[in-house]
């Protein structure tokens, strides 16, 4: 039997032969035995490198993505960085939206000018603006959708259209694989910050690379060299969780978009309110759009905006609860009450 559900559960995890635990084991090993100089048991050596533990998760994911394969980090801005510095070199160009996550903009901006690498910011939901910002050195377009944190959508399909000879990148962990598939639409690799909906229970960070050699040919090699050298391997336990998290996420997605169907349908209700950033509202800029590349057709993302700091001076004033929530958790099942 398939289907997302039931993949979320057992994708990508054999019972152990020895015991036949049916859940995955946590490898808490830093070092795995050999049979002889260099004859691996089961392809294991150094945690650092690899865990079975870590692969349990890596090939969960990769199914739940369509994707061949994918390769899990401590975080998901260690996935992000070393997505850009396996993509790009010195004198190379990025397209980015003016409304990716904090961190990865930070990274752009402040660390990767620093190597030289250019960039754009551009309005990511108008693909005109990145067809205009593509140059001959431009190797990745960096789409995020929806955007953390206003909640924009970016048509996937359209910038595959105009990405010329880009690689383009989707961080997707504001849907999770359960509401769209990137792949599908034209992606070329997809990251996620696993802390999200993915994990689910506030209990841990992490972030999750998938790809295809067809593709992005050599990607995954450099990907798996990057894991091992700088160490931004995540560890066994966390992974543990990440994979338990994920079991549920189908159920989990439903309920978080039903509630916040019923959220932003009694916003948009209030006079008070001035706007209400929710995709699935006919009067939000890219319901459309949202309608066509995200699943189930009524459940567009689990939440409503909330103004991040940056942002705050360019918004209406909030007059509701859900925009004065000063948690960082947004995507936690445990939010920081509003004061
Ligand atoms: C869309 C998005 N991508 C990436 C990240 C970074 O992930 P992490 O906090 O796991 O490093 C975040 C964090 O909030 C995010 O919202």
């Amino acid at each position: 039997m398939t289907g997302f559900a039931t993949d979320a559960i057992h994708a990508g995890y054999d019972p152990d032969s020895l015991y036949g635990p049916i859940n995955t084991p946590i490898y808490a090993s830093t070092t795995f035995a050999q049979d002889g100089l260099a004859q691996l048991r089961g392809g294991y050596e150094y945690t650092r490198v690899g865990n079975p533990t870590v692969t349990a998760l890596e090939k969960a994911v990769a199914a739940l993505e369509g994707a061949e394969y994918a390769v899990a980090y401590s975080s998901g801005m260690a996935a992000i960085d070393v997505i850009l510095r396996v993509l790009l070199k010195p004198g190379d160009h990025i397209v980015v939206s003016n409304d990716a996550y904090g961190g990865t903009y930070r990274l752009i901006q402040q660390v990767f000018t620093q190597w030289g690498v250019e960039n754009t910011v551009v309005d990511m939901t108008n693909p005109d603006e990145v067809a205009a910002a593509v140059q001959d050195n431009t190797k990745v377009i960096w789409v995020e959708t929806p955007t953390n944190p206003m909640l924009d959508i970016v048509d996937i399909e359209a910038i595959a259209g105009v990405k010329q000879q880009a690689t383009l990148v989707v961080d997707n962990t504001f849907a999770s694989p359960y509401l769209q598939k990137p792949f599908d639409l034209g992606a070329d690799v997809v990251v996620h910050s696993t802390t999200k909906y993915i994990g689910g229970h506030s209990d841990v960070v992490g972030g999750i690379v998938c790809g295809d050699d067809a593709r992005v040919p050599g990607f995954h090699e450099q990907l798996r060299f990057f894991f091992g050298w700088v160490g931004a391997n995540p560890s066994p336990f966390d992974t543990y969780l990440t994979g338990r998290g994920l079991k549920t996420l189908a159920v989990r997605m439903d309920k978080h978009c039903d509630n916040a169907e019923a959220v932003a349908a009694f916003l948009d209700a209030q006079p008070q309110v001035a706007r209400v950033c929710y995709p699935g509202l006919e009067s939000h800029p890219g319901h459309e759009t949202a309608k066509k590349q995200m699943t189930p057709s009524a459940a567009w993302s689990p939440c409503c905006s909330r103004p991040p700091s940056r942002l705050r001076h360019s918004v209406s004033p909030p007059h509701c609860s859900a925009w004065r929530n000063p948690s960082a958790a947004w995507r936690a099942w445990l939010s920081t009450p509003p004061p």
